[in-house]
């Protein structure tokens, strides 16, 4: 079903989608080793239309896609991520930094589809509900687009690496997009080299997941 369209009886979802909905989430992974393998731009175009289902304050949409694909691009930020990786290398010392050094923290050497995610800071669709008194809740609508990217890219075998190592100015400028645009996410896509249920960082001994990370505190 193509994504816009519209149905009149709502979904009941069963017990089976809730299972499968589960070992999703359990199995999004961010992945960082693909295969050179290229993506059809159609199945692009699909995650990107579902990504626009994602909520958002106000109904502003404020999400905005650019397709990194020239090799002067690619370039330009891949020289800012391995500027900004060796900046924060110095920020760790000793064993950490030698851990530091061994991850891999991005998979542009190889992702055939890298998309910026950036925020219109000044969309004028929502009328600034909600994002008057929070304005960061337009860069908030942004992430949940890039979730729901990343999520649906998932369950159509294609892996979504996060990559924040980088100088969101210089990337701007780089990327040559309106002022106002903020950078919220880049993103490399395509077809993981593997697949795990540990998140990568976990497995290289970096940070393991919170034993009790659903601690719900009570006012
Ligand atoms: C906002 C955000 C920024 C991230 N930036 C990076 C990054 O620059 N490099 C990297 O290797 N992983 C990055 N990640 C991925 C996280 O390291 C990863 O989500 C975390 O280790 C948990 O692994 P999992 O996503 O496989 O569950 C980022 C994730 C988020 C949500």
């Amino acid at each position: 079903m193509p994504a816009r369209d519209t149905q009149e009886t709502p979904p009941r979802f069963t017990e089976p989608f809730r299972d499968e909905l589960t070992q999703l989430l359990r199995w999004r992974r961010d992945v960082r080793r693909f295969k050179p393998d290229p993506v059809p731009a159609e199945v692009i175009g699909e995650l990107l239309d579902l990504a626009c289902l994602a909520p958002s304050v106000g109904n502003s949409q404020p999400w905005r896609f650019v397709a990194v694909e020239s090799a002067e691009a690619r370039t330009a930020i891949r020289e800012n991520f391995e500027a900004a990786n060796a900046e924060a290398l110095e920020g760790y010392q000793g064993e950490q930094a030698e851990r530091y050094a061994g991850l891999k923290l991005s998979g542009l050497d190889m992702a055939p589809v890298q998309l910026a995610v950036f925020c219109d800071e000044q969309t004028l669709q929502g009328h600034g509900l909600g994002s008057r008194t929070m304005p960061e809740t337009l860069r908030y609508s942004a992430i949940l687009a890039v979730h729901t990217l990343w999520l649906t890219a998932r369950t159509r075998g294609i892996g979504v690496g996060w990559v924040s190592i980088l100088d969101p100015e210089q990337a701007t400028n780089d990327l040559g997009v309106p002022e106002n645009w903020s950078l919220v996410a880049y993103l490399c896509i395509g077809w993981p080299e593997e697949e795990h249920e540990d998140p990568e960082l976990v497995r290289h001994g970096w940070q393991d997941r919170t034993a009790d990370c659903r601690k719900l505190e009570r006012r």
